[in-house]
């Protein structure tokens, strides 16, 4: 099945990181953009966070400035669910919690009209699952990007169990057009790139927790010696330690408790602290502005 025509409209709930992401992306593809948050002014205030980086390109001779208000113009802040009515694709990236997005999912079938692909972001939960209460739960996937999503080329097309294989080939073809790698995986927990960083992360903190070393001494080594781009405290700092943290929580149960996806107190106390790396200001290092890297 073929990519989504650019001028099909495109329907993104949820203005944090990755929603603000992907909107971006579906933008510069030629889409118009409808962005949702439950959160008031949300969905403005990344609109104007996407204009302000789209601006630093502008500034840096690496985008005209026609393209960039070309863009920004692309993308709309929704006020109402049902102002997305008539979108052909809908990608949802709201908080990793089965029954939250249950919840959505079963709003939108009522909004959406029968053609509109209904697609999660989710980064962990079971496609199945999330589709199983619905209706149509042929028309439900996973189109699962990286942070930052403008960036990161890599996309996972998830298939549960009742997905179409069409869509998941138009959101395969889609993903393509917008200039990424996808690839076509099943909805196992955690899909492949969380399932295989799962280690990653959890034999850092392991680490962390019995002395080892501290994590930016971690970081570095993870950087220099393993030739990772970043090391897990910078990089789970990046992602957010309420996403993580809740992603390996998902991770460890669907896996009846496997050990290796056992989720890390270290990482418990600084989601129970609000201290959820960059987003927050603050998580194993401090972002207040003039602070000095590591506060952990
Ligand atoms: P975030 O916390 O930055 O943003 C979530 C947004 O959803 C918030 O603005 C919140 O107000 C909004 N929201 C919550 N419930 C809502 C609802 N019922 N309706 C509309 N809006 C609602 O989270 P982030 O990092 O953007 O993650 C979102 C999803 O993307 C999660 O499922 C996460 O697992 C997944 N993901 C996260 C990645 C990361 O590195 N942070 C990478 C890939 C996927």
């Amino acid at each position: 099945m073929s990519a989504l025509h650019k001028d099909a409209a495109i329907a993104v709930i949820g203005a944090g990181a990755m929603g603000a992401g992907i909107a971006q992306v579906a933008a510069q593809a030629g889409h118009p953009v409808a962005l949702y948050d439950t959160r008031e002014g949300a969905a403005a205030q990344a609109i104007a966070g996407i204009a302000k980086q789209l601006g630093k390109r502008v500034d840096a001779g690496k985008l005209d400035a026609a393209e960039r208000d070309a863009v920004v113009a692309r993308l709309t802040p929704a006020a109402r669910l049902e102002d997305l009515a008539g979108s052909a694709l809908v990608v949802e990236a709201i908080v990793e919690n089965l029954e939250v997005k249950r919840g959505l999912f079963a709003q939108l079938e009522a909004i959406c009209g029968d053609d509109c692909i209904l697609a999660s972001n989710t980064s962990s939960l079971s496609i199945t699952s999330l589709a199983a209460t619905l209706k149509r739960p042929e028309r439900v996937a996973g189109l699962h990007f990286f942070n930052p999503a403008p960036v990161m080329a890599l996309v996972e097309i998830v298939a549960g169990l009742a997905s179409d294989k069409a869509i998941t080939d138009c959101l395969y073809a889609t993903a393509k057009a917008w200039g990424k790698k996808p690839v076509h995986t099943k909805s196992t927990p955690g899909f492949i790139v969380n399932r295989v960083a799962r280690p990653f992360y959890a034999e850092s903190l392991r680490l962390l927790q019995e002395g080892a070393s501290d994590c930016a001494s971690l970081d570095a080594l993870l950087r220099d010696a393993g030739g990772f781009r970043m090391g897990a405290f910078e990089l789970t700092d990046l992602i957010g330690h309420d996403v993580n943290y809740a992603v390996t929580c998902s991770v460890f149960n669907a896996y009846y408790g496997d050990f290796r996806f056992q989720p890390s107190l270290i990482q418990k106390e600084l989601v129970d602290a609000g201290r959820f790396g960059r987003k927050s200001g603050r998580g194993f290092y401090d972002y207040a502005e003039g602070a000095e890297r590591p506060a952990a």
